[in-house]
Protein backbone atom coordinates (compact mmCIF):
# COMPACT_ATOMS: atom_id res chain seq x y z
CA UNK A 1 0.00 0.00 0.00
CA UNK A 2 1.26 3.58 -0.73
CA UNK A 3 0.23 6.65 0.71
CA UNK A 4 -3.15 8.00 -0.68
CA UNK A 5 -2.98 11.86 -2.75
CA UNK A 6 -6.28 12.77 -3.33
CA UNK A 7 -6.84 16.28 -5.38
CA UNK A 8 -10.10 17.81 -5.44
CA UNK A 9 -9.91 20.45 -7.85
CA UNK A 10 -12.88 23.30 -8.50
CA UNK A 11 -15.69 20.25 -7.98
CA UNK A 12 -18.94 21.27 -8.81
CA UNK A 13 -21.84 19.47 -8.31
CA UNK A 14 -25.65 19.76 -8.50
CA UNK A 15 -28.95 17.82 -7.58
CA UNK A 16 -31.96 17.77 -9.84
CA UNK A 17 -30.37 20.89 -11.52
CA UNK A 18 -29.69 22.62 -8.34
CA UNK A 19 -26.42 23.60 -7.71
CA UNK A 20 -24.76 22.51 -4.36
CA UNK A 21 -20.87 22.60 -4.59
CA UNK A 22 -19.53 25.31 -6.51
CA UNK A 23 -15.57 25.74 -6.81
CA UNK A 24 -15.03 23.29 -3.98
CA UNK A 25 -11.19 22.71 -3.56
CA UNK A 26 -8.86 20.39 -1.40
CA UNK A 27 -6.23 18.32 -1.15
CA UNK A 28 -5.68 15.61 0.63
CA UNK A 29 -2.25 13.17 1.52
CA UNK A 30 -1.45 10.15 3.38
CA UNK A 31 -1.41 10.43 7.20
CA UNK A 32 -3.45 13.43 7.58
CA UNK A 33 -7.05 14.39 9.11
CA UNK A 34 -9.23 16.43 7.66
CA UNK A 35 -12.06 17.80 9.70
CA UNK A 36 -15.05 19.56 7.34
CA UNK A 37 -17.44 21.90 9.53
CA UNK A 38 -20.12 23.80 8.78
CA UNK A 39 -23.69 24.69 9.36
CA UNK A 40 -26.65 22.86 8.17
CA UNK A 41 -27.14 22.26 3.95
CA UNK A 42 -24.02 23.77 3.20
CA UNK A 43 -23.26 20.75 0.76
CA UNK A 44 -20.89 18.31 3.46
CA UNK A 45 -22.85 14.99 2.50
CA UNK A 46 -23.22 16.25 -1.25
CA UNK A 47 -19.48 16.06 -0.77
CA UNK A 48 -19.22 12.90 0.76
CA UNK A 49 -21.78 11.19 -1.26
CA UNK A 50 -20.50 12.92 -5.20
CA UNK A 51 -16.41 11.55 -4.02
CA UNK A 52 -18.27 7.88 -3.69
CA UNK A 53 -19.93 8.46 -6.73
CA UNK A 54 -23.57 8.44 -5.44
CA UNK A 55 -25.65 8.26 -8.71
CA UNK A 56 -27.82 11.40 -8.03
CA UNK A 57 -25.25 13.56 -8.46
CA UNK A 58 -24.20 15.38 -11.43
CA UNK A 59 -20.65 16.71 -11.77
CA UNK A 60 -21.15 19.99 -13.49
CA UNK A 61 -17.33 21.27 -13.06
CA UNK A 62 -13.85 20.61 -11.76
CA UNK A 63 -11.87 16.99 -11.20
CA UNK A 64 -10.89 14.37 -8.76
CA UNK A 65 -7.96 12.77 -8.46
CA UNK A 66 -6.59 9.79 -6.27
CA UNK A 67 -2.69 9.11 -7.00
CA UNK A 68 -3.04 11.04 -10.53
CA UNK A 69 -6.04 8.89 -11.36
CA UNK A 70 -9.35 10.56 -12.95
CA UNK A 71 -11.83 9.33 -9.85
CA UNK A 72 -14.84 10.64 -11.90
CA UNK A 73 -14.31 8.21 -14.62
CA UNK A 74 -15.12 5.70 -11.62
CA UNK A 75 -17.80 3.47 -11.65
CA UNK A 76 -18.79 3.38 -7.38
CA UNK A 77 -17.10 -0.35 -7.33
CA UNK A 78 -13.67 1.26 -9.29
CA UNK A 79 -13.61 4.01 -6.44
CA UNK A 80 -13.89 1.47 -3.63
CA UNK A 81 -11.21 -0.49 -5.27
CA UNK A 82 -9.19 2.85 -5.59
CA UNK A 83 -9.29 2.73 -1.69
CA UNK A 84 -12.10 5.45 -1.12
CA UNK A 85 -14.99 4.33 1.53
CA UNK A 86 -17.65 6.19 3.10
CA UNK A 87 -19.37 5.86 6.28
CA UNK A 88 -22.80 7.54 5.82
CA UNK A 89 -24.42 10.04 7.65
CA UNK A 90 -27.80 7.58 7.32
CA UNK A 91 -26.86 4.09 6.99
CA UNK A 92 -29.28 1.91 5.14
CA UNK A 93 -30.94 -0.90 6.01
CA UNK A 94 -30.58 -3.77 3.87
CA UNK A 95 -33.47 -6.48 4.57
CA UNK A 96 -32.33 -10.45 3.72
CA UNK A 97 -28.35 -9.44 3.79
CA UNK A 98 -26.85 -10.20 7.22
CA UNK A 99 -23.87 -8.04 7.95
CA UNK A 100 -21.61 -10.61 8.40
CA UNK A 101 -22.16 -11.35 4.61
CA UNK A 102 -22.32 -8.35 3.46
CA UNK A 103 -18.54 -7.78 4.87
CA UNK A 104 -17.37 -10.46 3.39
CA UNK A 105 -19.00 -9.56 -0.01
CA UNK A 106 -17.10 -6.23 0.34
CA UNK A 107 -14.02 -7.33 1.03
CA UNK A 108 -14.47 -9.73 -2.03
CA UNK A 109 -15.39 -7.20 -4.34
CA UNK A 110 -11.68 -5.55 -3.73
CA UNK A 111 -10.07 -8.56 -4.05
CA UNK A 112 -9.28 -10.37 -7.50
CA UNK A 113 -10.56 -13.01 -8.80
CA UNK A 114 -9.24 -16.11 -7.20
CA UNK A 115 -7.79 -14.34 -4.19
CA UNK A 116 -10.84 -13.85 -2.42
CA UNK A 117 -10.53 -13.93 1.69
CA UNK A 118 -11.07 -17.46 3.35
CA UNK A 119 -14.00 -17.68 5.59
CA UNK A 120 -11.49 -18.75 8.15
CA UNK A 121 -9.08 -15.65 8.07
CA UNK A 122 -12.41 -13.99 7.39
CA UNK A 123 -14.12 -14.74 10.75
CA UNK A 124 -11.10 -14.37 12.55
CA UNK A 125 -11.08 -10.86 11.67
CA UNK A 126 -14.67 -9.74 11.89
CA UNK A 127 -14.32 -11.25 15.40
CA UNK A 128 -11.16 -8.65 16.11
CA UNK A 129 -12.59 -6.17 14.59
CA UNK A 130 -15.94 -6.50 16.80
CA UNK A 131 -13.76 -6.92 20.21
CA UNK A 132 -12.16 -3.50 19.19
CA UNK A 133 -15.25 -1.99 18.65
CA UNK A 134 -17.21 -3.70 21.49
CA UNK A 135 -19.72 -4.85 19.50
CA UNK A 136 -21.84 -8.29 20.40
CA UNK A 137 -20.97 -10.93 17.71
CA UNK A 138 -25.02 -11.47 17.22
CA UNK A 139 -25.15 -8.52 15.20
CA UNK A 140 -22.97 -10.47 12.42
CA UNK A 141 -25.93 -12.58 11.91
CA UNK A 142 -28.92 -9.89 11.61
CA UNK A 143 -29.26 -8.32 8.79
CA UNK A 144 -27.35 -4.85 7.82
CA UNK A 145 -28.93 -2.33 9.93
CA UNK A 146 -32.33 -3.52 10.23
CA UNK A 147 -33.67 -2.39 13.21
CA UNK A 148 -30.19 -1.32 14.73
CA UNK A 149 -30.19 1.96 17.03
CA UNK A 150 -29.06 5.21 15.75
CA UNK A 151 -25.58 4.33 17.69
CA UNK A 152 -25.31 0.47 16.15
CA UNK A 153 -25.72 1.77 12.71
CA UNK A 154 -22.95 4.18 13.45
CA UNK A 155 -20.74 1.35 14.76
CA UNK A 156 -21.52 -0.65 12.06
CA UNK A 157 -19.99 1.52 9.50
CA UNK A 158 -16.87 1.61 11.37
CA UNK A 159 -16.89 -1.92 11.31
CA UNK A 160 -16.70 -1.96 7.49
CA UNK A 161 -14.24 0.40 7.55
CA UNK A 162 -12.20 -1.95 9.65
CA UNK A 163 -12.81 -4.67 8.12
CA UNK A 164 -12.34 -2.60 4.48
CA UNK A 165 -8.65 -1.03 5.68
CA UNK A 166 -9.38 1.49 3.12
CA UNK A 167 -7.15 4.42 2.01
CA UNK A 168 -9.33 6.95 2.22
CA UNK A 169 -11.87 7.12 4.71
CA UNK A 170 -14.88 9.56 4.57
CA UNK A 171 -16.81 9.95 7.81
CA UNK A 172 -20.43 11.84 7.49
CA UNK A 173 -21.33 12.90 10.88
CA UNK A 174 -20.05 9.71 12.71
CA UNK A 175 -20.19 11.35 16.18
CA UNK A 176 -24.01 11.67 16.13
CA UNK A 177 -25.83 9.99 17.72
CA UNK A 178 -23.50 8.40 20.09
CA UNK A 179 -23.31 8.31 23.75
CA UNK A 180 -19.90 9.00 24.97
CA UNK A 181 -18.28 5.68 25.75
CA UNK A 182 -19.63 4.44 22.00
CA UNK A 183 -17.70 7.66 20.88
CA UNK A 184 -14.59 6.73 23.06
CA UNK A 185 -15.09 3.62 20.96
CA UNK A 186 -15.86 4.48 17.62
CA UNK A 187 -13.08 7.52 17.94
CA UNK A 188 -10.44 4.36 19.06
CA UNK A 189 -11.36 2.31 15.92
CA UNK A 190 -10.14 4.96 13.71
CA UNK A 191 -7.20 6.35 15.81
CA UNK A 192 -6.15 2.82 14.99
CA UNK A 193 -6.29 2.89 11.66
CA UNK A 194 -4.24 6.02 11.35
CA UNK A 195 -1.07 5.76 9.47
CA UNK A 196 0.57 7.76 6.89
CA UNK A 197 -0.55 4.94 3.96
CA UNK A 198 -4.01 6.13 4.69
CA UNK A 199 -6.05 9.65 5.15
CA UNK A 200 -9.43 10.35 6.41
CA UNK A 201 -12.09 13.14 6.02
CA UNK A 202 -14.07 13.77 8.84
CA UNK A 203 -17.56 15.78 9.01
CA UNK A 204 -18.89 16.49 12.16
CA UNK A 205 -20.97 19.15 14.06
CA UNK A 206 -19.46 19.21 17.02
CA UNK A 207 -15.38 20.04 18.12
CA UNK A 208 -16.13 17.18 20.96
CA UNK A 209 -15.15 14.56 18.55
CA UNK A 210 -12.09 15.97 17.79
CA UNK A 211 -10.76 15.81 21.29
CA UNK A 212 -10.85 11.95 20.53
CA UNK A 213 -9.32 12.35 17.34
CA UNK A 214 -6.68 14.79 16.31
CA UNK A 215 -7.15 16.50 12.82
CA UNK A 216 -4.84 18.13 11.11
CA UNK A 217 -6.79 20.77 9.49
CA UNK A 218 -9.86 22.31 10.20
CA UNK A 219 -12.49 23.26 7.16
CA UNK A 220 -15.39 25.14 7.21
CA UNK A 221 -17.91 25.06 4.86
CA UNK A 222 -20.74 27.45 3.55
CA UNK A 223 -22.71 27.75 0.12
CA UNK A 224 -20.46 24.44 -1.16
CA UNK A 225 -17.39 25.24 -0.58
CA UNK A 226 -14.67 25.96 1.82
CA UNK A 227 -14.41 29.21 2.79
CA UNK A 228 -12.07 28.91 5.98
CA UNK A 229 -9.29 26.75 6.69
CA UNK A 230 -7.24 26.29 10.16
CA UNK A 231 -5.67 23.68 12.69
CA UNK A 232 -7.70 22.27 15.66
CA UNK A 233 -8.24 25.76 17.21
CA UNK A 234 -10.41 27.24 14.31
CA UNK A 235 -12.56 23.65 15.69
CA UNK A 236 -12.45 25.34 19.35
CA UNK A 237 -13.95 28.97 18.05
CA UNK A 238 -16.16 27.34 16.20
CA UNK A 239 -17.60 25.12 19.35
CA UNK A 240 -17.18 28.61 21.77
CA UNK A 241 -18.68 31.26 18.83
CA UNK A 242 -20.45 29.85 16.54
CA UNK A 243 -20.46 30.53 12.83
CA UNK A 244 -21.76 34.43 12.58
CA UNK A 245 -17.57 35.79 12.92
CA UNK A 246 -16.75 34.05 9.80
CA UNK A 247 -20.15 34.80 7.70
CA UNK A 248 -19.12 38.62 9.27
CA UNK A 249 -15.48 38.13 8.12
CA UNK A 250 -16.22 37.30 4.73
CA UNK A 251 -19.32 39.14 3.89
CA UNK A 252 -21.90 35.94 4.16
CA UNK A 253 -25.08 36.51 4.40
CA UNK A 254 -26.54 32.74 3.70
CA UNK A 255 -24.88 30.39 4.33
CA UNK A 256 -26.30 27.80 2.80
CA UNK A 257 -25.87 26.59 -0.67
CA UNK A 258 -27.22 27.97 -4.06
CA UNK A 259 -26.57 31.43 -2.28
CA UNK A 260 -24.69 34.23 -4.34
CA UNK A 261 -23.29 36.62 -1.56
N1 LIG B 1 -32.04 15.04 -3.57
C1 LIG B 1 -32.05 16.36 -3.31
N2 LIG B 1 -32.98 17.17 -3.86
C2 LIG B 1 -33.00 18.49 -3.60
N3 LIG B 1 -32.10 19.10 -2.80
C3 LIG B 1 -31.17 18.35 -2.25
C4 LIG B 1 -31.06 16.94 -2.47
N4 LIG B 1 -30.01 16.46 -1.78
C5 LIG B 1 -29.48 17.54 -1.15
N5 LIG B 1 -30.16 18.65 -1.42
C6 LIG B 1 -29.93 19.99 -0.88
O1 LIG B 1 -28.57 20.29 -0.95
C7 LIG B 1 -28.19 21.08 0.16
C8 LIG B 1 -26.97 20.50 0.82
O2 LIG B 1 -27.32 19.26 1.43
P1 LIG B 1 -26.26 18.39 2.23
O3 LIG B 1 -26.94 17.16 2.69
O4 LIG B 1 -25.05 18.23 1.39
O5 LIG B 1 -25.94 19.36 3.46
P2 LIG B 1 -25.04 19.10 4.76
O6 LIG B 1 -24.02 20.18 4.77
O7 LIG B 1 -24.56 17.69 4.80
O8 LIG B 1 -26.09 19.38 5.93
P3 LIG B 1 -26.24 18.68 7.39
O9 LIG B 1 -25.22 19.35 8.25
O10 LIG B 1 -27.62 19.06 7.81
O11 LIG B 1 -26.03 17.21 7.25
C9 LIG B 1 -29.40 21.16 1.08
O12 LIG B 1 -30.03 22.40 0.87
C10 LIG B 1 -30.26 20.04 0.60
O13 LIG B 1 -31.63 20.28 0.80
MG1 LIG C 1 -24.95 16.09 6.01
Amino acid sequence: MSAPQLKIKDFGVSIEGKEILKNFSLDIKGGEIHAIMGPNGTGKSTLASSLMGHPSYEVTAGSVELDGEDVLDMEVDERARAGLFLAMQYPSEISGVTTADFLRSAINANREEGDEISLMKFIRTLDEKMNVLEMDNSFSQRYLNEGFSGGEKKRNEILQMLMLQPRVCILDEIDSGLDIDALKVVSKGVNDLRSPDRAFLIITHYQRLLNYITPDFVHVMMQGRIVKSGGPELAQRLEAEGYDWIKQELGIKDETVGQEA
